[in-house]
C-alpha cells in the first residue's frame, strides 16, 4: 500500500451530479482503485465561491458521498474524506496564495467564466480558488489528479505553485511538494451541453435539458438524450464540430466513455442509421450505465449513520497526512513549531 503512487480528487457538491461529472472524472477514478492510494474529497470549500443554501450543501454533500460510493469507489480500498472536516486546506491555501500572482490567476478561463456568470458576485475566492485547489493536490504529495479537461488549467498552476515553492525553499534537493500530473480519460474528457453541444455539460447550468444528473428518473434521461440538438446534415461521422458536428460527436463521446470503444468505432458501427436510432442507442447505453450505480445509490440513502461514519474516520486519515505536509511547509517558511 506505501509503495502504491497517490491519486487525489475531487468534485464540488454544488449541484446535480452529471453524466460529464462521472464520464470525466468518477469513473476513471473506480479504475485507478487497484494500482494506486486514492484520495477522493468532497469539495464543499470550493462550492462556496457561488452562494449556496446551507441545507443544500450539506444535503448535497452527503449525497455526493453516496454517488462515490454507488459508482464503485469502495471506501475500504479509497480515502473519503469532506474537504471542509480538515483545516490544512485552508492553512496552505492561505500560505499558497502568497506564492501566486494576479497575473496567473487572471489568466484562468473558469475564473473568466464565473465572473462573467455571476457578475454580482465576484468575490476573491472566485480568483484563488485554483490555489485552494492546488493545497487539496499538494497536501496530499499526489502524484496524479484524474480529472476532465475543464481542471487541467488548474492542475497546470499547480504544477507551477509547487516547482516555484520547491525551487525556493528546497534548493538542495528533498522538495516539500511532490509535483502533480493531470489526468484525462481517452473519451469523456469534456461532455458537452445536449442542449448547446458547444458548451461544455455544467452541473449549474440553468437549463436542465443541457445535462443529465446522475439522479434524473431514467425516462427523463432518454428523452434528454432524445432531444439532444444534431445537425441537418443527417450523417453519424465524427469530424470536425466546426463542420457543424458537435451535437453528433458528444453523443459519440458519450457512448465512447460509457462502452470503451472509440468514437471512430462507433461512428462507423453506426454508418447509415438514423439519428433517432442512434439516440435510442446512446440513451439505452446510458440507462444501463447508470442503473445499478441508481440502485447503490438508494440503498446507501438507508444509511446516514455509516455515511456520516465514514466522513469522521475519512477525515481523521486525511487530516494526519494532510498535516504531514503542512508542517514542513511551515518549518521552511520560518514559522514557530
Ligand atoms: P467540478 O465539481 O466542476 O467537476 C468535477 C469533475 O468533473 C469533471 N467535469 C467534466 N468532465 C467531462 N465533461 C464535463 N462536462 C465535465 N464537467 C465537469 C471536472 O473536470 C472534474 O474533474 N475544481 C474542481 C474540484 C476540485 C478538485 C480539487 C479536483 C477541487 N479541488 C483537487 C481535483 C483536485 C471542480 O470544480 O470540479
Amino acid at each position: 500500500m506505501e509503495d502504491k503512487k497517490t491519486i487525489f480528487s475531487g468534485v464540488q457538491p454544488s449541484g446535480n451530479i452529471t453524466l460529464g461529472n462521472y464520464l470525466g472524472a468518477i469513473k476513471n477514478w473506480v479504475s485507478l482503485q487497484e494500482e494506486y492510494n486514492c484520495i477522493y474529497a468532497m469539495m464543499d470549500m470550493h462550492a462556496i465561491t457561488v452562494r449556496q443554501n446551507p441545507q443544500e450543501l450539506r444535503r448535497r454533500t452527503l449525497d455526493l458521498l453516496k454517488i462515490y460510493i454507488a459508482c464503485g469507489i469502495d471506501p475500504e480500498k479509497s480515502l473519503l474524506f469532506v474537504q471542509s472536516h480538515v483545516g490544512a486546506h485552508a492553512q496552505l491555501a492561505w500560505v499558497l496564495n502568497c506564492y501566486t500572482y494576479m497575473g496567473e490567476l487572471s489568466r484562468m478561463t473558469q475564473f473568466k467564466d464565473k465572473s462573467t456568470k455571476h457578475a454580482d458576485n465576484i468575490n476573491a475566492g472566485l480568483f484563488t480558488y485554483p490555489v485552494l485547489m492546488a493545497a487539496d493536490i499538494l497536501l496530499y504529495q499526489a502524484d496524479l489528479v484524474p480529472v476532465g479537461k475543464d481542471q487541467m488549467q488548474h492542475i497546470e498552476i499547480t504544477r507551477d505553485i509547487a516547482e516555484r515553492f520547491n525551487s525556493i525553499y528546497c534548493k538542495e534537493g528533498n522538495p516539500v511538494f511532490k509535483v502533480p500530473k493531470g489526468f484525462m480519460p481517452k473519451s469523456g474528457a469534456k461532455v458537452m451541453s445536449l442542449a448547446e453541444p458547444t458548451k461544455k455539460m455544467s452541473k449549474s447550468d440553468e437549463n436542465p435539458k443541457a445535462y443529465i444528473s446522475l439522479l434524473d428518473d431514467f425516462g427523463v434521461m432518454v428523452n434528454k438524450i432524445k432531444s439532444a440538438v444534431t445537425d441537418s446534415e443527417g450523417k453519424i461521422e465524427y469530424r470536425p464540430d466546426d463542420e457543424g458536428k458537435a451535437g453528433i460527436n458528444n453523443l459519440l463521446t458519450i457512448m465512447a466513455a460509457v462502452t470503451g470503444n472509440t468514437e471512430e468505432k462507433i461512428a462507423s458501427e453506426y454508418a447509415g442509421c438514423g439519428y433517432g436510432d442512434f439516440k435510442k442507442a446512446v440513451a439505452e447505453a446510458v440507462v444501463e450505465e447508470l442503473r445499478p450505480i441508481r440502485a447503490r445509490y438508494d440503498e446507501l440513502s438507508k444509511s446516514k449513520d455509516y455515511l456520516e461514519e465514514l466522513c469522521r474516520t475519512g477525515a481523521e486519515r486525511a487530516d494526519y497526512i494532510a498535516s504531514k505536509t503542512l508542517k514542513k511547509v511551515y518549518k521552511k517558511l520560518g514559522f514557530l513549531i
